[in-house]
């Protein structure tokens, strides 16, 4: 059971990203669009949004404020629909018959499955460009830059290269490959939506620089690990759990996960000791909410 608050989070980046993507759109009367039209909201629909949760609760705790002190259209919300939109096209992609051929997510039809091959890569494009374009609403090339960098080709389409090649090739895989795809195809977007509201706290000028805000850089190693933890928990989930609990598909066994390398056992080591010094580094911020969100992070079913 997801607690009170986590859901009025999500439900406020939810409706956030829907009326982003519906204001986009309203304007659009062409009904050759319409297809692509669908195909973005459909990619974009509810689930976790644990990037934009855990950005959204740094932000807060950082810079003092109440969740509902936010106005609609604060930097902090507009950041969190740009990792929303990111986030989807990635999947969108990683989805497609081309890479990872999976049928369903979320406990749907994958965007490819519903609107064909082709609406799929298409609305993965727009998501792509939406999310730079609501950054740019932000008005902070740093921000821009460091998210540009966390997607484009030495982080996330690097991981994504390699772990395509290692489908392929996985007598060539060791646990070090395996640890640097992870962290390239999916630590890359949760390591900026720790630099992200940093950025935009110092732009308000709400960066309360307080001793916990003193050593930044130990916050770095936090995602750093959690971003890890997160792959190697949806590794597990892929061994351990099926499609009806996880939403999405699964397979019996890969070379390329953590488990062909540390066994089930070990792995559910290896993921602890990662959620442990994720709390031990957040332990001086006192915040039940974020202990909650690295906890759920190794004990999710989905
Ligand atoms: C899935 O991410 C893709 C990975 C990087 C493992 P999430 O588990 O955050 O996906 P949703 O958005 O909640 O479906
Ligand atoms: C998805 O990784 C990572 C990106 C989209 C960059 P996976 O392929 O391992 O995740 P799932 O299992 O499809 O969610
Ligand atoms: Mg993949
Ligand atoms: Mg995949």
């Amino acid at each position: 059971m997801l607690p009170t608050w986590y859901i009025q989070y999500k439900k406020l980046i939810d409706n956030s990203v829907k009326k982003y993507l519906t204001e986009y759109f309203k304007d659009e009367k062409n009904p050759w669009l319409d297809i692509i039209k669908e195909a973005s909201l459909y990619a974009c629909k509810w689930w976790k949004r644990i990037r934009s949760i855990l950005a959204l609760e740094f932000y807060l705790i950082f810079s003092k404020k109440k969740l509902e002190n936010l106005e609609k259209n604060d930097d902090i919300i507009k950041f969190c629909i740009a990792l929303e939109l990111l986030h989807a096209y990635s999947l969108v992609h990683d989805d497609l018959p081309a890479m990872d051929n999976d049928e369903y997510r979320r406990w749907d039809l994958t965007v490819w499955k519903k609107y064909w091959e082709a609406n799929a890569i298409l609305a993965g494009d727009l998501l792509n460009s939406l999310a730079f374009q609501v950054l740019w609403e932000i008005n902070l090339n740093v921000l821009t830059y460091y998210f540009g960098q966390a997607v484009w080709l030495h982080w996330m389409l690097w991981g994504q290269v390699l772990d395509l090649y290692y489908e392929k090739n996985p007598d060539k895989l060791n646990l070090e490959n395996l640890i640097e795809i992870h962290n390239k195809k999916t630590w890359a977007l949760i390591e900026v939506s720790v630099l992200g509201w940093i950025f935009i706290a110092e732009k308000n000028h709400t960066f309360v620089k307080d001793e916990q805000s003193n050593n930044i850089k130990k916050y770095l190693d936090f995602w750093k690990k959690i971003g890890l933890a997160f792959q190697v928990k949806d590794d597990l989930l892929d061994v351990e759990w099926n499609l009806e609990e996880t939403g999405k598909s699964v397979w019996d066994w890969e070379e390329k996960w953590f488990v062909y390398f540390l066994w089930i056992k070990e792995t559910h080591k290896y993921l602890d000791n990662l959620i442990n010094d994720c709390k031990e580094i957040i332990k001086n911020l006192n915040s039940e909410k974020l202990n909650f969100l690295v906890e759920y992070i190794g004990n999710r079913k989905k």
